[in-house]
């Protein structure tokens, strides 16, 4: 193929794969797991199954014998995926996965779920899962905001900017303190220690803040960025899962995720020396989740910034111009969109 045609396929990113059904029909033959099946990773063990959330059947042969410390979850709860939906079948159907992995942890675990809070509607699902989840066994421990970099909004409201992220226990499993790159610039907090008072910067552990229940320092997914997968349209910074898997396990326990879609928790796990058991019903997100692992052990790239998981197998791909200027990857799930504010 000549030069010119292969780089402007390189570099064109994939649109949005849930919805492209023409794109959709010329990815399927390339996805090695049909529903149902489960692929091993030979280097670390690590799995991945084209598998539903709510199917207990086939999470139980994912699992087999082993249970994890630690879950995190990141279902579709924007509005596009939920439209027909009313916010309690939605909340019943989190029920499931949710019962379904409190049977696939450990004695001692951790769970997190990212959920979206709608201002334009009763700032649902949050509410609601939060009362679905007070009749569950798990104990509540945190309620996390991750502040986006991009904001969305009206000219008559405050600028959305929020992705919510709940935190729940199972038994007592074990919680690592975790400080950011932030400078302490407040001083104050006098105390005297032995007769000489002293402020907090000189009585602290570090010189760097706690990473605490609010995250100002993680930026979100776009398509400049090299962890950006095209085609995926609501990765998480791999910083933010990187943050939960630190806090929440150690090498060489297991993590589950039961919403791959880029492959996120896996590539994280993967880097971090923990196994990571991790499914999306969707063949091709469970495709790109294989491929986004063997892309990093083979360049050590932890995304396509210029180029899409699918890139190897595009001679035969007919895929529309996209405007570069125009963010393909990060759509913000976790609000209704209107007129995006940089
Ligand atoms: C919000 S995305 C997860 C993003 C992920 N945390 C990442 O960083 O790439 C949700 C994913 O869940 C998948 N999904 C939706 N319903 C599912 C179900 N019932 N079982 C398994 N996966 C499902 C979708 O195909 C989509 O890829």
């Amino acid at each position: 193929m000549p030069n010119s045609i292969t780089n402007r396929m390189k570099n064109n990113p994939l649109p949005r794969l849930d919805n492209s059904s023409e794109i959709r029909e010329q990815l399927l033959p390339y996805c090695r797991l049909q529903p149902g099946d489960i692929w091993e990773d030979k280097v670390c063990g690590h799995r991945v199954g084209c598998i539903d959330a709510t199917d207990s059947a086939a999470i139980a042969e994912l699992m087999g014998i082993e249970r994890a410390a630690l879950a995190i979850h990141d279902p579709p709860y924007n509005v596009a995926a939920f439209e027909v939906k009313h916010v309690s079948e939605f909340v019943e159907w989190c029920q499931r996965w949710i019962a379904l992995t409190y049977r696939m942890l450990a004695q001692d675990a951790s769970l997190y779920v990212w959920i979206g809070a709608d201002q334009n509607n009763g700032f649902q699902p949050l509410p609601d899962f939060m009362i679905m989840m007070r009749g569950q066994r798990f104990s509540p421990r945190s309620f996390i905001t991750m502040r986006n970099q991009r904001g969305y909004g009206t000219q008559k409201n405050w600028m959305a900017v929020r992705q919510e992220l709940l935190y729940y226990t199972k038994g007592s499993p074990s919680f690592n303190v975790e400080y950011t790159d932030i400078p302490k610039i407040l001083k104050g907090y006098y105390k005297r220690v032995g007769g000489k008072v002293t402020e907090n910067t000189e009585r602290s552990k570090s010189e760097t803040i706690r990473a605490s229940n609010v995250w100002v320092d993680i930026q979100q997914v776009f398509y400049r960025m090299e962890e950006n997968v095209s085609g995926c349209y609501a990765q998480k910074p791999l910083k933010s899962i990187e943050r939960i898997i630190m806090a929440s396990s150690r090498p060489g326990e297991l993590v589950v995720d039961f919403f791959s879609h880029s492959g996120t928790t896996l590539l994280a796990s993967d880097g971090l020396k923990r196994k990571c058991f991790t499914v999306d019903y969707d063949p091709i997100f469970a495709e790109i989740t294989i491929r986004r692992l063997e892309n990093f052990r083979a360049t050590g790239r932890t995304g396509w910034q210029n180029g899409n998981p699918f890139e190897a197998n595009l001679e035969n791909l007919e895929i529309q111009e996209n405007d570069p200027d125009i963010d393909q990857s990060s759509e913000d799930n976790s609000v209704l969109i209107q007129n995006p504010l940089l």
